[in-house]
């Protein structure tokens, strides 16, 4: 397993480029697989995660084809079985929005039960709820679970609580299920209005995306198309955070601001200085930062994934914050990690930490526990003095390209270890 070490303690300075949305990239991964024509996927993500979900459609007999970095060329002209891999597929949630293009192409999806996983309970309830809302029928065996089309027609769901991926499955099966379908108080993520455009532009009749209401008209066929993935929003927060904690000049490169006005909101409150431009965010040295209380919510709320990175800069700021995480209730551990490294951390439950600072932090040895507390490890170790090691650096690679070689060009001190 591979590791950082990283030497810590210094401001950094320079351009840092947003790579494309992980959490976008891997739905239209799925999305291709309604047509038999190619989709052409182009600012790809070059991360585990993405290396994953294309291992998974491959197995379903879709050709991928990526002929340079960051470009995915997907043709699902035919698929020889709509089993997903039992291995594979658990290791990443987005593998259940493959069970729509399945379902209307073969009539049936099968998929191994969930695995656990590292910030919490992951219930998948909405989606056989959703599922079976639109006629399929989903039979639980011991290892898997089945869906079967059953008699596939639109209708009407309400969500009891929205949930991002399960809008995203259920809006990718119903572009092809013949009627209308209303999904109701469905997740609002800048993601899922992107996905709804470019399957528009492929054929879909989708209507609402990025509103709590999504109707979607039935059709009979998708095209192929081509699109290039947007900038990723919690990559762009969490570089924000990063210079901040460390007290750097940073310019954020290829973002989008506007899908991050609440956490930027949050940074002017704290006294970070910053100045933003359409596709820009420059974080300028600030000192004096001050305590500032979190809640993570669904967008256009605070988003859980920029949660622990936020919590970080927490600890350099003068004051006393409460983290509240909303969203998931494994997604606070890592802060037995910042207070290995001299932070004043005090969990009160599974949702809410209370953040005593300033702290200066001091190197250590750490473990990354997911994708998004993994990152923030790495900026904990850049703002403490002194030499940290962080191993499973396997999870920061699932979500972030090649983070240690863009680090040192704005000249941290960083480098991995096989
Ligand atoms: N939920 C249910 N039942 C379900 C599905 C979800 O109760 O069937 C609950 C969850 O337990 C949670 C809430 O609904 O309390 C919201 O979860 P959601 O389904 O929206 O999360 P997700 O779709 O599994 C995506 C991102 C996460 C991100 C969350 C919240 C992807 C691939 N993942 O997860 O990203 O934290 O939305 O914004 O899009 C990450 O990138 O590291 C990551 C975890």
């Amino acid at each position: 397993m591979a590791r950082f070490e990283i030497h810590g303690g210094k401001p950094l300075s320079g351009e840092i480029r947003v790579s494309g949305a992980k959490n976008a990239a891997l739905k239209f991964l799925a999305a291709a697989l309604l047509t038999e024509e190619e989709v052409r996927l182009r600012n790809v993500p070059e991360i585990e995660d993405i290396k994953r979900m294309v291992e998974i459609i491959r197995e379903l007999g879709v050709q991928v084809d990526h002929p340079e970095p960051h470009q995915y060329n997907i043709r699902a002209a035919s698929l020889k079985t709509s089993v997903l891999s039992r291995e594979l597929a658990p290791k990443i949630r987005p593998s259940m929005l493959l069970i729509g293009p399945l379902l209307v192409r073969t009539g049936s999806a099968t998929l191994p039960h969930p695995g656990g996983c590292a910030i919490g309970r992951r219930p998948t309830d909405l989606f056989v709820h959703g599922f079976r809302k639109l006629g399929a029928t989903v039979e639980e065996g011991v290892d898997e679970r089945i869906f079967r089309a059953g008699t596939l027609r639109g209708g009407r769901f309400v969500f009891p609580t929205p949930s991002v991926t399960a809008t995203e499955a259920l809006m990718i099966m119903a572009v092809r299920t013949s009627g209308r379908t209303e999904l109701v108080n469905v997740a609002m993520e800048p993601e899922i209005p992107a996905l709804a455009e470019f399957l528009n532009s492929c054929g879909a009749k989708i209507t609402g995306g990025g509103t709590p209401i999504i109707i979607i008209e039935g059709v009979d066929r998708i095209r192929g198309g081509e699109i290039s993935i947007m900038p990723d929003r919690i990559e762009a927060g969490s570089f924000a955070a990063l210079a901040a904690a460390t007290k750097s000049d940073l310019w954020i490169r290829g973002c989008n601001p506007k899908h991050l006005e609440v956490p930027l909101l949050m940074l002017e409150k704290i006294g970070v200085k910053f100045e933003v431009a359409s596709d820009s965010i420059h974080v300028m040295p600030s000192d004096d930062l001050e305590a500032m209380n979190i809640t993570t919510h669904e967008y256009p709320g605070f988003p859980t994934d920029l949660q622990a990175p936020f919590t970080v800069l927490l600890t350099q700021a003068k004051g006393v914050a409460l983290v509240h995480e909303t969203i998931f209730e494994g997604r606070l551990f890592y802060i037995e990690h910042l207070n290995k490294m001299g932070a004043k951390i005090v969990l009160s439950d599974q949702h809410r930490a209370v953040v005593e600072g300033p702290t200066p932090l001091r190197g250590s040895t750490l473990e990354s526990p997911d994708i998004r507390a993994g990152l923030a490890l790495v900026i904990a170790a850049l703002a403490a003095k002194g030499k940290s090691t962080i191993n499973n650096v396997y999870q920061i690679d699932r979500g972030y390209e090649r983070i240690e070689e863009r680090l040192r060009a704005i000249s941290a001190d960083i480098r991995r270890i096989e």
